[in-house]
């Protein structure tokens, strides 16, 4: 007899469940780690896996939050090369491929993360043809888009982290000039992660009460507060992280695991999210763009119509016009 054996008698022999919310996180970089680790200790999932293809790194990874088990309340961490390991997700967050070096922008990098994406994307929609496809990896945009191409998913159940990043950065901001916590500072960045995205200072508020009521000049031209200069931050923030560290990783893994809770808790919660906005707010093309979003169990169910002023249309329809000059020119 074992010392298991000795240990315990079955009350009954248990069947196999499965699980009920599990999450994968393909690629184990900085970005994946710092969600897999926000994720793990929001408790979102009953099952964690990771995928990546340097094997050494990923074994690492995995044993390392393994070993704080003890701290957590998920019952499984797994990692593999093989996609197997993935089966059944409810959720898929891909942050694979290469990231910008300094200053390199964010589309600069799209083909050799297309070329990633070939091989990744069938592997996830094979082992979990219902799961929620959540992509982090840039340019943002372009890739939710390839993703949805080759996962053939319905548009619902792909979805790019987008704005969610850029608005908390704006959110951080605005709280830091008003000594105010983020969460009662209001405001969407909207449009492209990164370079051409979108302030709506239309929208901007403090418990209701419009901040352009107050200063009419916010955002333009001869303000003399400079609002202007808040979305600039946001906009060079990523640049200055990333000159300063090497690379983003705490803010975009808390802002993934935001996102995934209100998908596994399904809180209709609404998020500026990437998602087709072909025929919305005058853009034509096949695009995704970060929009104010409803996600929930099946994923991002509704979208929200924001007042835009003509001038942030004309913004949307200008990102959109770039990203689809990229994309056509992508071999898939
Ligand atoms: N959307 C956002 O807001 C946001 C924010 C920060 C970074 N990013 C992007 O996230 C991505 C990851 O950034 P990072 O800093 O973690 O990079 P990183 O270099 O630290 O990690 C990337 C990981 O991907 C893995 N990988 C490469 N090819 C793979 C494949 N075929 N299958 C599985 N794994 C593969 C690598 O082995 C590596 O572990 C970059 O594209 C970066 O630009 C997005």
């Amino acid at each position: 007899m074992s010392t298991k054996e000795k240990l315990i008698s079955h009350v009954m022999k248990e069947q196999p469940i499965g699980c009920q919310n599990k999450v994968t996180v393909v690629g184990v970089g900085m970005v994946g780690m710092a969600s897999a680790i926000s994720i793990l200790l929001k408790d979102l999932c009953d099952e964690l896996a990771l995928v990546d293809v340097m094997e050494d790194k990923l074994k690492g990874e995995a044993m390392d939050l393994q070993h704080g088990s003890l701290f957590l309340k998920t019952h499984k961490i797994v990692a593999d090369k093989d996609y197997s390991v993935t089966a059944n997700s409810k959720v898929v967050v891909v942050t694979a491929g290469a990231r910008q070096q300094e200053g390199e922008s964010r589309l600069n990098l799209v083909q050799r993360n297309v070329n990633i994406f070939k091989f990744i994307i069938p592997n996830i929609v094979k082992y979990s043809p219902n799961c929620i496809l959540m992509v982090v990896s840039n340019p943002v945009d372009i890739l939710t888009y390839v993703a949805w191409k080759l996962s053939g998913f319905p548009r619902h159940r792909v979805i790019g982290s987008g704005t969610n990043l850029d608005s908390a950065r704006f959110r951080h901001l605005m709280g830091e000039k008003l000594n105010l916590h983020p969460s009662s500072c209001h405001g969407w960045i909207i449009g492209e992660h990164g370079d051409s995205s979108v302030p709506v200072w239309s929208g901007v508020n403090v418990a209701g009460v419009s901040l352009q009521s107050l200063n009419p000049k916010m955002g333009a031209e001869g303000d003399s507060e400079n609002w202007k200069d808040v979305h600039k931050k946001v906009v060079d923030g990523a640049y200055e992280v990333i000159k300063l560290k090497g690379y983003t990783s705490w803010a975009i893994g808390m802002s993934v695991a935001d996102l995934v809770e209100s998908i596994t808790k399904n809180l209709h919660k609404v998020h500026p999210v990437s998602t087709l906005v072909q025929g919305l707010h005058g853009v034509k093309d096949e695009v995704f763009l970060s929009i104010p979003s409803v996600l929930g169990n099946s994923g991002l169910t509704d979208v929200i119509h924001m007042t835009l002023k003509p001038e942030e249309e004309k913004q949307l329809v200008k990102s959109a016009e770039t990203l689809w000059g990229v994309q056509k020119e992508l071999t898939m």
